[in-house]
C-alpha cells in the first residue's frame, strides 16, 4: 500500500493565491463584463527589460548552433551569471562572497519552500506573523507545525507578530529557536526595518546557534538608506544567515523563472551529538540531486541584467512600480483608511473599513468596484483586519482602481 505523507492532510484546502484565483473566476464566469483590474498576486505587469529580450535572443541563437550549443551546465549556475551577482548585488555593497556561494535556481517560492529540507524534523521554526505562506505550508508538509489551533496558529511553530501596534517590527522570540524566516521589505506588509533592528536578528541568531533564512526578493525596492539591501551588510550575519534573491520582482523574470540562493560556507548547523557541518555543503548536495540548473537560455538574460543597459531599465522598471505604490498609498490614504508600506516595497498594506473582515473586504471589493487584492488573514492571524494591494499592475490599471476605491469609500 502506498501510505501518503499524512501532514499534507493538515493544509488548508488550497494555496491562497489558488484561492483568490478561483473565487475571482466565480465572479467572472457570473459577470462576464465586469472590467477586473487585479492587484492581488504580485506578478510584474511590464515586458522583460529590453536588454535581457537581447540576452535570450543570442542565447537561443547558440542554443541552434553544434559549436555553441549547451547540453546539461553546472547545477548551481554558470560562472558568467556567478560572477556578476557576486560583483554587482555584493561588492558593490562591502560583502565578499565566494561564487561557490551562489545557488542559481528557478525562483525564490521554490528555495524559501525547499531549504527547510536539511534540517531535522524536530528544528523549532519562528514567522513573522503575517507571512508570505510558503515558509509555513512547506514546514507544514515536513511535519514540523504540530496542529492547527482555532486561533489559526500551529502548536509548534513562534509566531512573531507584527502590526500596526508595534509598527511591524517583529520582536525577538522568549523561547528558543532554530531556524528564523524573516522577509525584508515584506511581503506582505510592504514595510521594513533598518538596520539597527536587523542587527538584533543576527545577534539572536549567534547567541541561539540559529540559522536566519532571509527572503530579499523585494531589496530592489528600497528607498530608505537605513535599509540594507542584504542582510550580509550587518556585521556577523555571514555566520548565521541565509539569502534569498530573485530576479521576478526587479526584472520581471516572474514567468521566466530565476533566482539564487546565498549559503556562506561559514554557516553551521549541527548534527544530534553536537558536530558542526556546513550548511553550504549540504544545500550543494541536495541542490545537485534534485536539480538540473537553471536553463542556459534563461541565465543569459538573467545575466544581461547586470549589463549598463540592464541596471538602467530595471532602475526604471522599478520607478514605475513605485510610482503605483504611491498613488495607490495617496489615494487610499486619502479615504481616511490607514495605509501602510509602500515606501521600500512594492506592497501597500491597509486597515479594512467598516468592521469588514478581510475576505469581507475582499468579496466587497470584488463585487462592487472589480478590484482584487489579497486578504490579510491569508498571510496568518495577524493579517485578520488587513488587506494588501500590489503596485505591479499598469499605470492605466492603478489610477483606474484607485478612482474606484476613492469613489467607493469617499470621506
Ligand atoms: C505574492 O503575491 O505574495 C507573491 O507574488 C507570490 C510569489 O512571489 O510567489
Amino acid at each position: 500500500m502506498a501510505f501518503i505523507n499524512e501532514n499534507y492532510l493538515k493544509l488548508p484546502g488550497s494555496y491562497l493565491f489558488s484561492e483568490i484565483a478561483r473565487r475571482v473566476d466565480a465572479y467572472k464566469t457570473a459577470n462576464p463584463e465586469a472590467n477586473i483590474i487585479r492587484l492581488g498576486i504580485g506578478d510584474v505587469t511590464k515586458p522583460l527589460p529590453q536588454a535581457v529580450i537581447t540576452g535570450l535572443h543570442a542565447a537561443v541563437d547558440e542554443m541552434a548552433d553544434e559549436k555553441t550549443f549547451k547540453g546539461y551546465g553546472p547545477e548551481q549556475g554558470y560562472d558568467f551569471l556567478l560572477e556578476k551577482i557576486v560583483a554587482f548585488d555584493f561588492k558593490s555593497r562591502g560583502v565578499e562572497l565566494a561564487t561557490d556561494e551562489i545557488f542559481v535556481s528557478d525562483g525564490s517560492k521554490s528555495d524559501t519552500a525547499n531549504f527547510q529540507e536539511i534540517f531535522s524534523q524536530n528544528t523549532k521554526i519562528a514567522i513573522t506573523d503575517p507571512v508570505y505562506p510558503v515558509y509555513v505550508d512547506s514546514n507544514v508538509m515536513a511535519g514540523r507545525s504540530g496542529t492547527l489551533g482555532a486561533d489559526g496558529k500551529w502548536s509548534e511553530m513562534v509566531y512573531m507578530a507584527c502590526t500596526a501596534e508595534n509598527g511591524f517590527v517583529p520582536q525577538l522570540p522568549t523561547e528558543k529557536v532554530d531556524l528564523i524566516y524573516l522577509c525584508f521589505p515584506n511581503n506582505p506588509t510592504g514595510t521594513t526595518i533598518n538596520k539597527t533592528e536587523l542587527k538584533k536578528w543576527v545577534d539572536y541568531a549567534k547567541a541561539n546557534q540559529a540559522i536566519i533564512l532571509y527572503d530579499a526578493a523585494y531589496e530592489a525596492y528600497i528607498q530608505e538608506d537605513d535599509v540594507a539591501h542584504s542582510i550580509y551588510e550587518i556585521d556577523g550575519a555571514k555566520e548565521v544567515a541565509i539569502e534569498f534573491r530573485s530576479f521576478s520582482k526587479n526584472a520581471g523574470f516572474t514567468g521566466t523563472r530565476c533566482s539564487y540562493v546565498v549559503v556562506p560556507k561559514e554557516v553551521m548547523g549541527y548534527t544530534q551529538a553536537g558536530q558542526p557541518v556546513e550548511i553550504n555543503k549540504l544545500w550543494n548536495r541536495r541542490h545537485c540531486t534534485k536539480f538540473n540548473g537553471v536553463p542556459y537560455i534563461i541565465q543569459k538574460g538573467a545575466e544581461a541584467v547586470y549589463t549598463q543597459a540592464g541596471q538602467e531599465q530595471i532602475k526604471a522598471l522599478v520607478k514605475y512600480y513605485m510610482h503605483n505604490a504611491k498613488m495607490i498609498r495617496e489615494g487610499v490614504a486619502s479615504t481616511g483608511i490607514e495605509v501602510f508600506g509602500g515606501v521600500n516595497a512594492p506592497y501597500i498594506w491597509l486597515k479594512t473599513p467598516e468592521g469588514l473582515d478581510s475576505w469581507g473586504f475582499f468579496d466587497k471589493l470584488l463585487n462592487e468596484v472589480n478590484i482584487v487584492g489579497t486578504p490579510g488573514v491569508g498571510f496568518g492571524p495577524n493579517g485578520e483586519g488587513y488587506f494588501r494591494l500590489t503596485a505591479f499592475g499598469s499605470k492605466e490599471n492603478t489610477e483606474e482602481a484607485i478612482r474606484r476605491f476613492t469613489t467607493e469609500f469617499k470621506l
